[in-house]
């Protein structure tokens, strides 16, 4: 959800306001994507490289993500949306950890889709994680290193027991993936738009799934095997 940022500096107002009106497209995505049937939906609200940002600019952020947990926790529950946390949560002010597990709990038996909420994440350290976890175990002697298959890794992740992700969407006009999921996008369709995020509502978050729906994904294969298959 990146350009918050620029799109208020673009208007001459304080970045802070942009993450604000960015929040309303957090829930029209959200909404939407509940809405059409999308599985799982992961948001990548606050990197572990975020907190080199100013203070202040972090303490605004994490101010509107607890109001916004706070906000939504009803509707979420009314559309059957289970909140996931992805991330380590130590590092999180105590105020917006404690309304972040409580709405994971409050929304576990949720059936609808998964909204996967990307806090203090960071791909690499997700992956070294996982590794230690491993090595651990290892020692421990309930892990053979030699059974190490991509799906312990995978269960070792954050998104342990989820899909990977068929479509990644980067906004405002960056090419790049910035640590975000880096295991588990190794197969997603990429797409990057030029539009900041507090202007990614619905019609453009459709674009981007129908332009998804247009590409041939091979898997490596050829294009002659995949429309035979
Ligand atoms: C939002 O956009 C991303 C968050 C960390 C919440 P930015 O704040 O990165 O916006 P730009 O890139 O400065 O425009
Ligand atoms: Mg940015």
């Amino acid at each position: 959800m990146d350009g918050n940022g620029r799109w208020a500096e673009e208007r001459h107002r304080p970045r802070l306001f942009g993450h604000k009106v960015g929040v309303d497209s957090v829930r029209e995505i959200v909404e939407t994507a509940s809405e059409i049937g999308v599985e799982i939906l992961t948001l990548y609200a606050f990197s572990t490289e975020n907190w080199n940002r100013p203070t202040r600019e972090v303490s605004g952020l994490m101010g509107l993500l607890k109001s916004y947990l706070r906000s939504e926790l009803r509707t979420m529950m009314r559309n059957n949306i289970r909140l996931r946390c992805l991330g380590g949560q130590d590092r999180l002010p105590a105020d917006v950890g404690a309304v972040l597990r409580q709405a994971v709990a409050d929304t576990c038996s949720c059936q609808g889709m998964i909204l996967n909420l990307a806090l203090n994440y960071g791909g690499r350290s997700e992956l070294l994680g996982a590794v230690r976890e491993m090595a651990r175990k290892c020692q421990e002697g309930v892990l053979d290193w030699g059974a190490i298959s991509e799906a312990s890794i995978s269960d070792h992740l954050f998104t342990a027991g989820q899909p990977d992700p068929d479509l990644l969407i980067r906004t405002g006009g960056e090419h790049r993936l910035s640590n975000f999921l880096l295991w588990q996008s190794s197969y997603a369709e990429l797409y990057f738009t030029e539009i900041r995020w507090p202007d990614f509502r619905k019609q453009q978050f459709l674009d981007a799934i129908h332009t998804f729906h247009l590409r041939q994904r091979r898997f490596g294969r050829t294009g002659v095997q995949v429309k035979e298959a």
